[in-house]
């Protein structure tokens, strides 16, 4: 599949004219990640976000006796990555390959510019982060109401 294909799929870009999908795909670089690898790391600084194209990538926390907590597992059209690019914060978990997996890059520059000029991109943005606060409030609350997609 080519990338503006990918892409077109992807719920934070459905406001996206196809001019712009395109310029965007024409720059975007797809990175594969095997199975188990990481992909970014809890406390590092943050430069970009990922949208997962295709496997899936599972969000953890690793714990002081080096237990992994899964916080959520994502997959094709998901995003992750925005938090530590939202709040100039270092990042907030890891992410790892759940099987062989694929994703594509925005960088910060791109982030900024999709937020300034793509209120829906905005919009969706925060839709997906309240989605996954009321996920995280459901399993302290209530871990059998938990909705599997986070
Ligand atoms: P960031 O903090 O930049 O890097 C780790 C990413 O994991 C984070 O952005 C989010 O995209 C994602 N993440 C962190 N906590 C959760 C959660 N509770 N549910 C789903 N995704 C999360």
């Amino acid at each position: 599949m080519s990338a503006t294909e990918v892409l077109r799929r992807v719920p934070l870009f459905n406001d996206l004219g196809e001019a712009d999908l395109a310029r965007f795909a024409e720059v975007a670089r797809e990175r594969e990640y095997p199975k188990n690898s990481v992909i970014l790391f809890e406390d590092d600084p943050g430069d970009a976000l990922y949208i997962v194209s295709s496997g899936q990538v599972k969000v953890v926390l690793i714990g002081e006796d080096g237990r992994e907590v899964i916080l959520s597992v994502l997959s094709d059209g998901d995003f992750f990555g925005e938090m530590a690019l939202i709040d100039d914060e270092p990042r907030s978990a890891s992410a790892r390959a759940r099987s062989d997996s694929r994703v594509f890059p925005i960088d910060e520059a791109r982030f900024q510019s999709l937020v300034r000029d793509t209120p829906f991109f905005a919009l969706q943005m925060m839709k997906t982060l309240a989605r996954r606060l009321r996920n995280m409030d459901a399993r302290i609350g209530a871990p059998s109401k938990v909705k599997k997609k986070t």
